[in-house]
């Protein structure tokens, strides 16, 4: 047993996109590991399967900032803290550089940017207070590079934006023990890529993802992770 690694029991952990894909794998690990959830769902009814004395399911719609506020509301009053933030819930739409709206572009920004910058706006305060708050930001690989035109440029943007976003609530939370980590992922197997041309054949299991983030949980503050790239592919410096 490694000592000095940080317990479950007691924290309070919040994941966006709980439903399925990444967030629900993401929800199912930290559920075993022993943590108490708060679990973001457009609709909160496919959150089934948890111990609902210390897992609360409650509507979060990204595009809603009402919806955010409810959310993080509903957690303290249901836990009395915060001590994580697992911002997971994202989309993906083709907006190459010769094709695709300007709307969804506009989408891409509000769910992928616009709903972690207002999650981690409204909880900083509790995970300041917690001690040794945590956040988790799942970028991707897309956040640290343009790989080429078969890309979705929107989506790129939005995590490129992910990222610098994950650097600046490490600024605002680092003194307070906050600590700050931009999950990289290459590909997962999940809806969000189902079918995709472009994408890479090779894939992750989303509990890989899950199991990453459990162990980013058990880091004490003088072991900061800001950005973990996890590939499925050969790439320089990725
Ligand atoms: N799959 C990959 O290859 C990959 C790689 C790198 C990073 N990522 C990132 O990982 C995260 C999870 O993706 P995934 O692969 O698990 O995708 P997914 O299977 O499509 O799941 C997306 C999740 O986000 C939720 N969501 C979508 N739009 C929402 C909105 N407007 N408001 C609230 N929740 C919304 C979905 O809820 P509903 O069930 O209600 O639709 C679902 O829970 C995303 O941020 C994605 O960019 C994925």
């Amino acid at each position: 047993m490694v000592e000095g690694l940080l317990k479950p029991a007691g924290r309070v952990i919040m994941i966006s996109g709980a439903s399925r894909g990444i967030g629900a794998a993401i929800a199912k690990r930290l559920h075993s590991d022993g943590y108490t959830l708060s679990l973001g769902a457009r609709d909160p009814r496919t959150l089934a399967g948890y111990d609902t004395r210390r897992t609360l399911a409650a509507r979060f719609e990204a595009k809603d900032a009402g919806s955010a506020e409810a959310w993080v509301d509903a957690t303290v009053e249901c836990f009395g803290r915060i001590d994580g933030l697992i911002n997971n819930a994202g989309i993906l739409r083709m907006v190459r550089f010769d094709d695709g709206e300007e709307a969804a572009m506009t989408e891409l920004w509000d769910v992928n940017v616009m709903a972690p910058f207002r999650l981690l706006r409204l909880t900083m305060p509790h995970l300041r207070k917690a001690g040794h708050g945590r956040i988790v930001n799942i970028a991707s690989t897309d956040a640290k590079r343009y790989r080429d035109a078969s890309s979705s440029v929107g989506y790129v943007m939005t995590k490129h934006a992910l990222l610098a976003l994950s650097h600046a609530a490490k600024f605002a939370g680092w003194d307070d023990g906050v600590r700050v980590t931009a999950l990289m992922p290459g590909a997962v197997e999940t809806g969000l890529i189902s079918g995709l041309a472009g994408v890479a054949t090779t894939r992750m299991r989303p509990d890989i993802i899950a199991h990453t983030v459990s162990f980013l949980l058990t880091l004490p503050d003088e072991a900061s992770v800001a950005e973990l790239p996890i590939n499925t592919r050969l790439e320089p410096s990725l």
